[in-house]
């Protein structure tokens, strides 16, 4: 579907008075949201799970002449007519400009299905597929970062191997020590939390086997996923690195509160999934430095932070982070909350497969987004407001936002006092 058939559907609903001049603008402006790779398409079709998308990627990287979706078929998650299909819907612009006007909440989807249904009775036939050069190039491009970042982002070899070892969940906890104790930053971390004001314990634990009881395996997890991060990404600069945690923190904690109030067992992965949500942009940072001054000189000229990624390394953060974490092994949940913590709500109620843990993280990322902007009472309001529209994905329950806040802030300054 071409450009010059998108303008004739608007002028179509200009002049039958189907939309509001106002309207049509707000979707046009909001089409720019919408993600017309086919991965992502897949998934919200239901044809892919979130997490199967990095896989097609990898099969991607060891074959350059193979496309996204005949590397899909390879590993059978898709069939030839999905991938069919979604070739078509990824450059049929009426169906982003439906999407898009559905998520303007301009008209909810059964409305646009219709509007839709009786302009195609009389609009012309398709025009053949055409990959434009642009789409070609961002393929290579993507390609391109993908693969390097397989290489650069592996974590520290000793934070690797330990993570590894707690992927048993029978694993011995001497042999975890002993590998833990050769590594003396973790050691010093791994003492340094267990002593901390969290635990209020009234004896100095000064062993990491001692530690590792009382913590739990979990919580050592925990420790040395983050201990690893921050050795992996050392070399930003400070104050960018302070704002990154910062609000990594904060994601993570509130992810944490509300997975807690609303009883969810989980919640410790909840908060790895928060603290480490935004490792895409830590790597684009350290990683692809030409990129990431493009990235910043486009976002100064205006374009949104997620646009102008894509515009540079034919991704987001967010796929970046996802893709890494495959490679790191973490859990699914981690990884689709990665994926999808930049996805507006409206999007995100489309995607199939989609766990309620990638749902908390979502909101909480926009709570940590608050942080600073107002003052603590007004935070508070916000927070209530925006739990609202995730309510009844969540389960219709009530969560009192404003207790939750003063617990995170609460917890937020003790972390940031173990790991300054
Ligand atoms: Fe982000």
């Amino acid at each position: 579907m071409s450009l010059a058939q998108l303008q004739a559907f608007i002028g179509h609903l200009r002049q039958n008075k189907v939309f509001e001049q106002s309207d049509i603008i707000r979707i046009v402006k909001q089409m720019v949201q919408i993600d017309r790779r086919i991965g992502l398409l897949a998934v919200s079709r239901g044809y892919l799970k979130p997490e199967q998308v990095n896989a097609v990627l990898n099969v991607l990287l060891n074959n350059i002449q193979l496309k996204f979706g005949e590397a899909a078929m390879q590993l059978q998650y898709m069939t030839q007519s999905q991938v069919d299909e979604m070739l078509k819907l990824q450059q049929n612009d009426l169906y982003l400009f439906s999407q898009a006007a559905i998520l303007a909440r301009v008209a909810p989807p059964d409305r646009m299905a219709g509007i839709l249904k009786d302009y195609l009775k009389a609009a012309p036939p398709d025009e053949p597929l055409v990959e434009s050069k642009e789409r070609v190039a961002t393929g290579r491009k993507v390609r391109e970062v993908l693969s390097n970042v397989k290489t650069v982002a592996a974590l520290p070899g000793p934070a690797q191997k330990i993570l590894a070892m707690l992927q048993d969940p029978d694993v011995d906890v001497d042999q975890v020590a002993k590998v833990v104790s050769v590594e003396p930053t973790l050691v010093a971390l791994i003492l340094k939390i267990v002593n901390s004001a969290f635990y209020g314990l009234r004896s100095r634990i000064t062993t990491v086997t001692q530690a590792m009881v009382v913590l739990g395996l979990k919580k050592i997890r925990q420790v040395i996923l983050t201990a690893g991060v921050m050795d992996k990404f050392q070399n930003i600069p400070t104050q960018q690195a302070l704002k990154i945690w910062d609000h990594s923190i904060h994601a993570g904690q509130w992810a944490k509160e509300i997975g807690m109030a609303l009883t969810f067992k989980e919640t410790e992965e909840m908060f790895i999934s928060g603290l480490v949500h935004n490792v895409g942009e830590l790597i684009v940072i350290q990683y692809f430095p030409a990129e990431y001054r493009q990235i910043t000189s486009l976002i100064e000229k205006g374009t949104p932070q997620i646009e102008a990624e894509r515009r540079s390394i034919g991704g987001t953060h967010a796929d970046l982070a996802a893709f890494t974490f495959e490679t790191w092994q973490l859990s699914t949940e981690t990884i689709q909350s990665a994926m999808f913590h930049h996805h507006p709500l409206g999007l995100l109620e489309n995607v199939q497969n989609l766990s309620k843990h990638a749902l908390i993280l979502n909101l909480s990322v926009s709570l940590a987004d608050m942080e600073g902007t107002a003052e603590e009472f007004e935070i508070m309001a916000k927070a209530e407001l925006a739990y609202e529209p995730y309510k009844a994905l969540l389960g219709n329950r009530d969560v009192d936002m404003g207790r939750l806040y003063g617990r995170v802030n609460n917890a937020v300054k003790e972390l940031k006092r173990i790991f300054a």
